[in-house]
């Protein structure tokens, strides 16, 4: 199955979620790969999507088109005279997932952020037929964010999503309040809140903390749930 990380913003923990779940499921036995197909500033999401699979895959895999300047993927692109094709991209990304039960994709910048001519990180996940995992900071104004993102994904041919919050270091105020003003919005259980890990990405040699790993185990079971395939049906030896 192909899940694709996106987020309400860049910078709101995309990489923190994706690279965690990754390791949490191939602790679970489950075949999984995590790529980052489009990436600008750099490569180091990639990389860290690289390690948390043990190195299954080649870096220029997990990463095929990546561009220096910090700019949306399709300026940098456009910068470096490279014409990206949504269908390259799409099927990299469904030949990789013919080899493994899960990938996780991680897209590049907000939800709508413009990856490629005419074609952003909604338009990939529709060509992906991906469940879209929204990554929302969970502070003020999460509210807003994720009833604007809801709003954007609903349409024809995108999964239901699933909401990770990113709880911040330091519990605001705010976010006592937001199950209660989010519920005529998103249903409840489609809702995950996940911790502030201290020390990301040193953890990643460590083991996660149990809170984490808990959501994580919920987030995976609501996904094999949907996509109707049995919690227990992950191969060990990847
Ligand atoms: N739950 C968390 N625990 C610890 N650090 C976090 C958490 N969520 C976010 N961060 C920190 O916030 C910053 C941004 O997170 P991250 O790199 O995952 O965002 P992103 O959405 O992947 O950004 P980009 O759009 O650049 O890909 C990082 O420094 C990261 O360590
Ligand atoms: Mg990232």
């Amino acid at each position: 199955m192909i899940v694709f990380v996106t987020g309400s913003d860049t910078g709101v923990g995309k990489t923190v979620l994706a690279t965690v779940w990754v390791r949490y499921l191939r602790s679970q036995g489950r075949r999984v790969a995590g790529l980052k197909p489009l990436a600008s500033g750099g490569r180091a999401d990639a990389r860290l999507l690289w390690r948390a699979a043990d190195r299954v895959l080649p870096l220029d895999q997990v990463n095929p088109w990546w561009f220096r300047p910090p700019l949306a993927p399709a300026a940098a692109a456009r910068q470096a005279g490279v014409d990206l094709d949504m269908s390259a991209v799409a099927r990299h990304v469904q030949q990789i997932a013919g080899q493994f039960d899960w990938v996780v994709v991680e897209g590049a910048g907000g939800l709508l952020s413009p990856l490629g001519p005419g074609f952003d990180n909604r338009d990939l996940l529709i060509a992906l037929q991906a469940v879209p995992i929204v990554v929302v900071p969970n502070r003020l104004g999460a509210v807003n964010q994720s009833r604007l993102v809801a709003e954007a994904l609903d349409r024809p041919g995108v999964p239901l999503p699933w909401w990770v919050f990113m709880n911040p270091p330091r519990p605001h105020p705010a976010t006592r309040t937001h199950a209660d003003l989010l519920a005529p919005y998103l249903p409840a259980e489609r809702i995950h809140l996940f911790p502030w890990l201290g020390d990301f990405p040193g953890l990643l040699n460590r083991g996660l903390p149990r809170k984490a790993e808990t959501i994580l185990e919920r987030l995976t079971r609501s996904l094999e749930t949907q996509l109707g395939r049995p919690p227990d049906s992950g191969k060990k030896g990847r």
